[in-house]
């Protein structure tokens, strides 16, 4: 079963399910940030939670990310696609870009980044050359191809801690050490996957200009850029239904 991961702007993914239904799942790592969300498109079995919550209450600081990678997992959840908005520090990524992301920078600190913890285990170095699964990044290209929407095949994503947006100074410093977007929530999502061995792929939608870039040199507005988010993740669904449609004889 695939599971999305919907992030600001896509809390309603689910709402174009068939046959819905809600559970809410326990972890030995806690609560996730909601019940998780099944429900069928084009009869496949999908799954959807929503990272910051249904109400949007919980900051990217604040996710319990083990307990939601945890929860998919045990329900059965075999490949993630997650959303994301981001802050674009490359030129060309415009706001509204969609952005399916080939690497990871990480600058988070303080957050719960491993299931390999505690006594009983033993000290253990996963793989991550690679932070996207490599075949679940193909079939999302290949879809916005097939469903001629626009999306850049690359990107290199910084992970910072927030819920403050950067300085102009930091997105200078992000960008000198080869990032091209900004998030709050990709790491540790995508390592936690890797460690449970789920592929995982990610979708970015460019929001806004990093601080000091474009026109955020002076401030970031999100309200002015809304409208763009909301044409943008419309698109964002319409990529995963077509990779969906891909794997099923469903037409529609
Ligand atoms: N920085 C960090 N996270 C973000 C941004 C940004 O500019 N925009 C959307 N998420």
């Amino acid at each position: 079963m695939l599971a999305i991961i919907g992030g600001s702007g896509l809390a309603q993914f689910a709402a174009h399910f068939d046959n819905v239904r809600r559970e809410l799942r326990r972890t030995p790592y806690g609560e996730p940030s909601g019940p998780i969300t099944f429900g069928e498109l084009c009869g496949q079995q999908l799954a959807f939670l929503a990272r910051h919550g249904y109400g949007h209450t919980i900051p990217p600081h604040e996710i319990n990310y083990r307990a939601n990678l945890w929860a998919l997992r045990d329900a059965g959840v075999r490949a993630i696609v997650a959303v994301a908005s981001v802050g674009s520090i490359r030129a060309d990524l415009v706001p509204g870009a969609i952005v399916i992301p080939h690497q990871i920078i990480d600058y988070t600190w303080g957050r719960k980044s491993t299931f390999h913890e505690g006594q009983d285990c033993t000290v253990t170095h996963i793989d991550f050359t690679e932070p996207y699964d490599r075949k679940l990044r193909a079939r999302l290209i290949a879809a916005a191809a097939a469903a001629g929407i626009p999306a850049s095949d690359n990107g290199v994503y910084a992970t910072t801690q927030g819920p403050r947006l950067e300085t102009a100074a930091e997105i200078n410093r992000l960008e000198g050490d080869g990032a091209d977007l900004v998030g709050m929530t990709g790491m540790p999502e995508a390592v936690l996957a890797r460690e449970l061995d789920i592929p995982y792929a990610a979708i970015n939608v460019v929001a806004n200009y990093a601080a000091g870039r474009g026109d955020s040199a002076e401030g970031i507005s999100f309200d002015a850029i809304q409208g763009i988010l909301e044409q943008s993740m419309a698109q964002v669904r319409t990529i995963i239904e077509q990779m969906i449609r891909a794997d099923s004889a469903c037409a529609g």
